[in-house]
């Protein structure tokens, strides 16, 4: 039986296992999907020991994505557009002992978005991204993959947004615009679209100051921030009439490259080409929040 795993610390509370068991399950697939909570210091060993250790792939979360971006790279594995800028990935597959490795953050965060809004339109204006943190980076990689036509990024340490600007534009000859956080309800003048990328306003976390005044009542606003599913942010935007794109949509679809190849016979085998995120399986998470 093939098996494959999450790997953080701590990950005793991921919902991966109950996303990926409801595809195992639904498709009557014989696998198994594990949670290994791994200490930092064990994280290099276990990684490269992964096979042997019985697995076939895995997920990686908090706080290993970059430290396992590095050794896939040391071990030779083709590194793409978005892998390379985020410098993070999250999905391995090892096949004939080479690591396959991906960031599905990035397609996650697009694919949500373009299913929640059908008509949502990347090129039509610009974007401003809350956050310099992990998961900025492969948001913003994404969002330029889909050609929008600006990118304004704010963060409270003004550096850390220097740094991804600086990186984007070496690697893929991108510009992008940071601006200070004190101008952030000014930043929201003509945006289509809002991102909080920050950990602000996930329950125990203060929530983020903004004023929306701003913003144009069509630009879709949306958070990373699941738990809560609606954030005070998202309750805010919704008030004034933005349309709302909550955070556990990306988590759900970044679960589906890996599903898809670590168990690509075996959905071959029964004329699937991809797995589905069902209203089913979202209510069966969403009731786990
Ligand atoms: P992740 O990898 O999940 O994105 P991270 O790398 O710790 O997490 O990034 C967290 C982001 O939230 C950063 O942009 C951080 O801003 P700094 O770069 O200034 O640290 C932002 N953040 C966290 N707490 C914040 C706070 N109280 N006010 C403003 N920004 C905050």
């Amino acid at each position: 039986m093939k098996k494959v795993c999450v790997i953080g610390y701590p990950a005793k509370h991921s919902l991966s296992p109950v996303i990926h068991n409801y595809w195992l399950d639904k498709y009557d697939i014989q696998g198994k999907y594990e949670i290994r909570e791994v200490e930092p210091n064990n994280f290099d060993n276990f990684f490269r020991n992964l096979y042997n250790e019985g697995y076939v792939g895995c997920n990686i979360t908090v706080p290993f994505k970059e430290a396992a971006f590095k050794i896939a790279k040391e071990l030779g594995s083709e590194i793409g557009t978005i892998e390379n800028v985020a410098a993070a990935i999250n999905t391995v597959l090892i096949n004939d002992g080479k690591y396959i490795v991906k960031n599905s953050d990035a397609p996650g965060f697009n694919v949500n978005l373009q299913e929640s809004v059908k008509e949502f339109d990347f090129k039509k204006g610009k974007v401003v991204v809350i956050g310099a943190g992990g998961a900025a980076r492969g948001i913003i990689t994404g969002i330029i993959t889909k050609h929008v036509p600006e990118v304004i990024l704010l963060n409270r340490t003004i550096e850390n947004a220097e740094q991804i600007k600086k990186e984007i534009k070496n690697k893929i000859s991108k510009d992008i615009k940071v601006i200070s956080w004190d101008k952030l309800n000014e930043s929201l003048a003509g945006a289509n679209l809002l991102i909080n990328t920050t950990s602000l306003g996930m329950i125990g976390q203060p929530p983020l100051e903004i004023n929306l005044h701003h913003l144009p009542k069509d630009a879709i606003v949306t958070d990373i921030v699941y738990r809560p599913l609606v954030t005070p942010l998202l309750k805010a935007a919704q008030q004034r009439g933005n349309q709302i794109v909550d955070g556990l949509g990306m988590l759900l679809y970044q679960a589906v490259p890996g599903f898809n190849m670590w168990f690509s016979e075996e959905l071959k085998s029964r004329g699937i080409s991809s797995v589905e995120v069902t209203k089913e399986l979202r209510e069966k998470v969403e009731s786990l929040l």
